[in-house]
């Protein structure tokens, strides 16, 4: 059985981002129980209990260890169950959290080409020492075992690309650096070896595809880009200037949103995760959060976990 826990489930800098004075933000901060703080968008899974998988290394990574029990040292001075981090994009928020993972311990990082080129690219990332930390390439469209410490996880994955565009910080000022389906940030699904049974984590997606929508057909359970709930919402709320689609994300609501992609895709179980600070869904008691759930749709939040 594949255990997976929500370590993260906001966009790019949490909620409240700490530079945003925006409503929904000072709500945040004032603990009203409708704006629920949120870390930056992570998630641990295990199949055996013993080795957890983190998908997505957020800048928040330390204090969701400490968050969950399950990732905590268990054996001797020094340890503990991750066994591997997998790495889907080079934005940031998905990267960044590789830094407190400094201290020796054993484990494996897992990333398409591009974004382990991104990490080989930047020195910083020496800190994981090669003799502890391998760095292995997730192949895009075929499923790979994941490594156990002792034998074997009892995960496979696969990734696959999905629309998306390169890291913020490797843009060209001034330039729009389109989206292309070519790794830049990759969809996972993760399949319990034993059962067969499989979900996916999505977090950066610009577009619904052809192919994207035949992979995601029947499946039991998929975390999804839940970005923004409009594409031009920062700009409306004036705390930006870029759309969703120019930062890589499809919207929640409108015709060529999520919501409307999913509607009949047969998803039985349908999460979304990495939410802006600026999406109304993460207000409790917003009507985009009405329209969300009556949509069959589930927000995620901190702690959440799930089995399959
Ligand atoms: C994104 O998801 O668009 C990125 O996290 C943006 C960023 O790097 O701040
Ligand atoms: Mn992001």
């Amino acid at each position: 059985m594949l255990n997976a826990v929500v370590l993260g489930s906001a966009a790019g800098g949490g909620f409240p981002q700490w530079n945003s004075n925006a409503p929904a933000c000072r709500r945040a901060r004032a603990g009203d129980a409708a704006a629920v703080p949120r870390t930056q968008a992570s998630l641990a899974v295990s199949a055996n209990g013993r080795d957890w998988f983190v998908l997505n290394a957020s800048p928040d990574l330390r204090l969701q260890i400490e968050a969950t029990p399950a990732l905590h040292p268990h054996e001797g001075l020094r340890s503990s169950p991750i066994a591997g981090v997998l790495v889907p994009g080079g934005d940031v928020d998905a990267v960044a959290g590789l830094l407190h993972l400094r201290e020796r311990h054993r484990f494996s990082v897992y990333a398409p080409a591009r974004v382990l080129a991104v990490i080989a690219a930047n020195p910083i990332f020496h800190v994981l020492a090669p003799d502890c930390v391998e760095r292995v390439e997730l192949p895009l469209d075929r499923r790979i075992e994941l490594a156990g410490t002792v034998g074997s996880s009892g995960i496979a994955v696969v990734a696959f690309a999905v629309p998306s565009k390169v890291p913020l910080y490797l843009e060209t000022a001034g330039q729009d650096p389109g989206i292309a389906e070519e790794g830049d940030a990759v969809g996972l699904e993760i399949i319990d070896s034993g059962t067969g049974k499989s979900f996916f984590f999505i977090p950066g997606c610009a577009a619904m595809t052809g192919p994207l929508r035949r992979r995601l057909t029947g499946s039991e359970l998929a975390f999804f880009d839940g970005t923004l709930w409009r594409d031009d919402e920062m700009i409306r709320l004036d705390v930006g200037n870029k759309t969703g689609r120019r930062m890589g994300h499809i919207s929640m609501s409108g015709d060529d949103g999520a919501i409307a992609a999913f509607r009949d895709l047969g998803v039985k179980r349908r999460i979304f995760i990495h939410i802006n600070n600026s999406n109304p869904v993460l207000l409790g008691d917003s009507p985009e959060r009405q329209l969300a759930e009556t949509a069959g749709w589930e927000i995620a939040y901190d702690g959440m976990e799930v089995r399959l």
